[in-house]
C-alpha cells in the first residue's frame, strides 16, 4: 500500500487562508509526507472572500511542484482542485471551467456555509448531478443544522452526494459539536472520505495519525483505512459518470 490520499488541503500558498509563502507550503508537504500522506489534492477556497482564478491555481501548483523537486524529501504528488462554496451560479462556473473539480475528475468538493444549508442546496446538487458531477460535501459535521439534525445529510446522500469529514473534527480539535456529529455520521456509515483540511504545517496540520486511531475504534481498522486510501483513490480511477 502506498500512503494516504488527502483530498482537502489548502497547501497552495497565497491563494486563501492557507500558507502565506512557498516555503511554508513546502514545509506543509514535508509534514504531510512524514505523516505518510503521498497524494494531496490542493483545494483552495472559492467563496466570497477568496476566489483565485483557475490560472492562478494551476500556476501556483507548478511553482510548488518544482520547489518540491528541488528538495531531498520523498515524492509527494499534488493535484489541482478547489473547495467550492455552494452558490446559484456554481454549475455554470464548473461548466465554463472557471473553477476546478478534484484532480481533473468528475468529483467536486462542495462546501456549505457553517451557519446552515442554503434553501437552494438541493436544486444546485440536482443540477450538478445532471451535469455529471459527483459532489463531495466538505465537513458536514461542521454545519450547524447537520449538527442539530444529522438526518439532514441523508437527503443529500440520497441525491448522490458523498461526505467528507475532517480529521481534526474526529480528534476533537474543532470542538465537541463537530466531534459528536462526526462520530454519529461514521456510525451510520455515511462518511466516504476523511481529509485533513490542512491550512498550515503545524496547526491544522496535514496529519491523519490521531484521527485514524479514533475512526478505527468506531468503524474498525479496515473501514478507517478505506476513508483515507481506497475511497479517495477512486477519484483518480473512476471515469466521469453519466448523468442521473
Ligand atoms: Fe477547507
Amino acid at each position: 500500500m502506498e500512503g494516504y490520499i488527502d483530498i482537502h488541503n489548502h497547501i497552495l500558498p497565497g491563494l486563501d487562508d492557507g500558507p502565506a509563502t512557498l516555503q511554508e507550503a513546502v514545509e506543509m508537504a514535508r509534514v504531510a509526507r512524514k505523516n505518510a500522506i503521498t497524494e494531496i489534492i490542493a483545494s483552495p477556497h472559492h467563496n466570497e472572500c477568496n476566489h483565485p482564478s483557475r490560472n492562478e491555481i494551476l500556476a501556483m501548483l507548478e511553482l510548488l511542484r518544482s520547489a518540491l523537486k528541488k528538495t531531498d524529501m520523498p515524492i509527494i504528488k499534488i493535484y489541482p482542485g478547489n473547495e467550492l462554496r455552494i452558490s446559484l451560479d456554481l454549475p455554470e462556473k464548473l461548466k465554463a471551467g472557471e473553477v476546478l473539480p478534484l484532480a481533473e475528475s468528475s468529483y467536486v468538493l462542495l462546501e456549505f456555509p457553517f451557519e446552515g444549508t442554503p434553501f437552494y442546496a438541493e436544486e444546485i446538487i440536482f443540477r450538478l448531478r445532471v451535469d455529471g458531477w459527483i459532489p463531495i460535501l466538505a465537513h458536514p459535521e461542521r454545519i450547524y443544522d447537520i449538527q442539530r439534525n444529522p438526518e439532514r445529510l441523508g437527503r443529500f446522500i440520497d441525491m448522490g452526494c458523498m461526505a467528507q469529514v475532517n480529521s481534526n473534527s474526529v480528534t476533537g480539535e474543532l470542538g465537541r459539536a463537530s466531534l459528536e456529529t462526526a462520530i454519529k455520521l461514521l456510525k451510520r456509515g455515511w462518511v466516504d472520505i476523511m481529509a485533513t483540511d490542512a491550512h498550515a504545517p503545524h496547526n491544522r496540520a496535514p496529519d491523519f495519525t490521531g484521527a485514524l486511531k479514533v475512526a478505527a475504534k468506531i468503524v474498525g481498522r479496515q473501514a478507517a483505512q478505506r476513508l483515507v486510501y481506497d475511497n479517495p483513490g477512486n477519484i483518480f480511477t473512476i471515469e466521469k459518470r453519466s448523468s442521473i
